[in-house]
């Protein structure tokens, strides 16, 4: 064998073994989750035993799954006392909430793997707009300033753009 034929050959069987890499689970190329949400599935669940569906502000029209989808929010530690507490809500630096969102009750009930959005309050390294919040898109989204997300929110701003908060779960089933 010259050394051409054994370069090649190396290069087939390493290309072999990134192919056979791509098609597991491991995919070493994925994007790992933000460590900011990373672990929110073991936060605090505000939605526990609520049927988070519908429509109840009016305004979710095609987003979050529209009103036929079904909804639960995690909050982090430190945003934990402000959405369980009452108005005025304001929320610390660094709260994050995270939406689960399924398209159906049936994927709801399953706990199929949801949609994810993100709200983020921004610390100091966070490049940010008026509205303070950052924003993604999914669970392995990039956070940032987001005009379409804010403003929507923009109608929750009394409630510092959050609106499922302790006042507002009260009102749900
Ligand atoms: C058209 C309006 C609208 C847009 C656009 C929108 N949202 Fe929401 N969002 C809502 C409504 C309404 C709720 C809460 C109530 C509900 O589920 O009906 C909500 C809830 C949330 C929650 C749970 C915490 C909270 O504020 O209640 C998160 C997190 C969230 N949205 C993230 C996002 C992100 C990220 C984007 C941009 C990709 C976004 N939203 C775009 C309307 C919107």
């Amino acid at each position: 064998m010259t050394n051409n034929k054994v370069r090649t050959g190396f290069a087939v069987a390493i290309a072999a073994v990134l192919v056979a890499g791509c098609a597991s689970s491991l995919n070493p190329f994925a994007r790992e989750a933000d460590e900011r949400w990373a672990d929110y599935k073991t936060w605090t669940k505000i939605t526990e035993g609520k049927t988070g569906t519908g429509d109840p502000t009016g305004l979710i029209k095609t987003v979050h799954m529209g009103p036929e989808g079904y909804r639960d929010v995690y909050v982090n530690d430190i945003g934990k006392a402000a959405i369980e507490g009452s108005a005025p809500y304001v929320f610390p630096a660094g709260t994050v909430v995270v939406k689960e969102q399924f398209s159906s009750k049936a994927n709801w009930e399953a706990g199929k793997k949801p949609g994810v959005t993100v709200s983020i309050k921004a610390t100091g390294g966070d490049v940010v707009n008026r509205d303070d919040w950052i924003w993604a898109t999914s669970y392995t989204g990039k956070a940032g300033t987001s005009a379409f997300c804010a403003g929507c929110h923009t109608a929750a701003i009394a409630s510092d753009f959050v609106f499922t908060h302790a006042d507002f779960l009260a009102t749900q089933e």
